[in-house]
């Protein structure tokens, strides 16, 4: 991990959005150019990690709200969800800005995002934690902490919140 305190907070005006440069140049713009729009119009809520200068920004994801149809799923989990829409949480982007990746903030940024769900989870139901990853890089990454394709989209994961709710994050 990065050897400065990791501090995360919901993006705001005074933050350095245009200097953000995470090597992909969706998520470079997003930060730069929506993000904001995205979160005065409520349809998506974005946290960015600070770096070591004054309000830089080392990394960022954005969550918004959900829901998915059950076919999509592998039969067996399917089979013990409702009929109706399942809700979710979409942790729509996660990017880290290239100086400061390898240095353990995507994992810590992703962490902080499943808490701040499963807390939200307490006040409104959410079964899992959906991701659309941008590449087969962002594939395996997801998937070393247990995030699963749907059989009907490779490029949609999904992490039932269950998994957590008797780990100490
Ligand atoms: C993918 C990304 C979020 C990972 O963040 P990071 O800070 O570089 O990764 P971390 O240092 O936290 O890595 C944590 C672990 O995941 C591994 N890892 C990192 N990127 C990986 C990848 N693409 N695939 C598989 N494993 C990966 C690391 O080796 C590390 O494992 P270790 O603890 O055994 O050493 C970041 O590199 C990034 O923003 N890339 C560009 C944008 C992008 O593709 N984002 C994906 C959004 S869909």
């Amino acid at each position: 991990m990065a050897d400065f305190p990791l501090v995360v907070e919901p993006l705001g005006p005074g933050h350095d959005r245009a200097s953000f440069n995470c090597g992909e140049p969706s998520l470079d713009a997003y930060i730069r150019r929506q993000a904001s729009q995205d979160v005065r119009r409520r349809v998506a809520q974005t946290f960015v990690a600070l770096g070591e200068e004054p309000q830089e920004i080392a990394g960022y994801y954005t969550l918004s709200a959900a829901s998915f149809e059950k076919e999509g799923m592998p039969p067996e989990m399917a089979k013990r969800l409702p009929h109706y829409p399942v809700p979710a949480a979409v942790l729509g982007r996660l990017a880290i800005a290239q100086q400061y990746q390898g240095s353990g903030l995507g994992e810590a940024l992703l962490i902080d995002a499943i808490k701040r769900v499963l807390h939200a989870s307490g006040t409104i139901g959410v079964y899992a934690i959906i991701v659309d990853a941008l590449n087969d890089s962002a594939c395996s990454f997801y998937k070393r902490y247990g995030f699963q394709a749907f059989p009907s989209n490779p490029d949609r994961l999904f992490l039932p919140l269950q998994t957590f709710v008797n780990l100490d994050l």
